[in-house]
């Protein structure tokens, strides 16, 4: 069945079972393998993705359902909340093996673009689903925290 889908400002059309989780259509089927599989369960958030803005878990997320929504995926991340979020990961070096690191900062872009000056608290809450293994949510954390004040003296915080 041919499907059409928004990704990364580019639309595509694909022949793709309806059911077919977004995930692989991400990743075998446009190429965009930066969001990875976890547990395939919406338990880990390593396949985070931004619908419509929303941090949604593409494995569990038939394509079908995302027709006409714009898709992004860490490779298309370009709002100033993505950048800021990008920029402080790698000033902190937040990764340790990487794994869950795009699917941590999708999350995180979401977070500061409805909550521009979120509190330890908040930021806990809206990361609770990102599972890392290396546990680095301490960088996670103070990552975020950065972005924020680098998104606020920039004016678009
Ligand atoms: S792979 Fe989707 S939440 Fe774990
Ligand atoms: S950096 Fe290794 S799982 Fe998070």
């Amino acid at each position: 069945m041919s499907i059409e889908l928004t990704v990364n400002g580019q639309l595509h059309r694909l022949e793709v079972a309806p059911d077919t989780p977004l995930l692989w259509t991400l990743r075998d089927h446009l190429g965009l393998t930066g969001t990875k599989f976890g547990c395939g369960m919406s338990l880990c958030g390593a396949c985070t993705v931004h619908v419509d803005g929303q941090p949604t878990r593409s494995c569990i997320t038939p394509v079908a359902a995302v027709v006409g929504a714009h898709i992004t995926t860490i490779e298309g991340l370009s709002t100033p909340a993505g950048r800021a979020v990008q920029q402080a990961w790698v000033d902190l070096n937040v990764p340790q093996c990487g794994y869950c690191q795009s699917g941590q900062i999708m999350s995180a872009a979401a977070l500061l673009t409805t909550n521009p000056h979120p509190t330890d608290s908040d930021i806990d809450g809206a990361m609770a689903g990102n599972i890392c293994r290396c546990a680095t949510y301490v960088r996670i954390r103070k990552a975020i925290h950065r972005a924020a004040a680098s998104l606020a003296a920039s004016g678009a915080g």
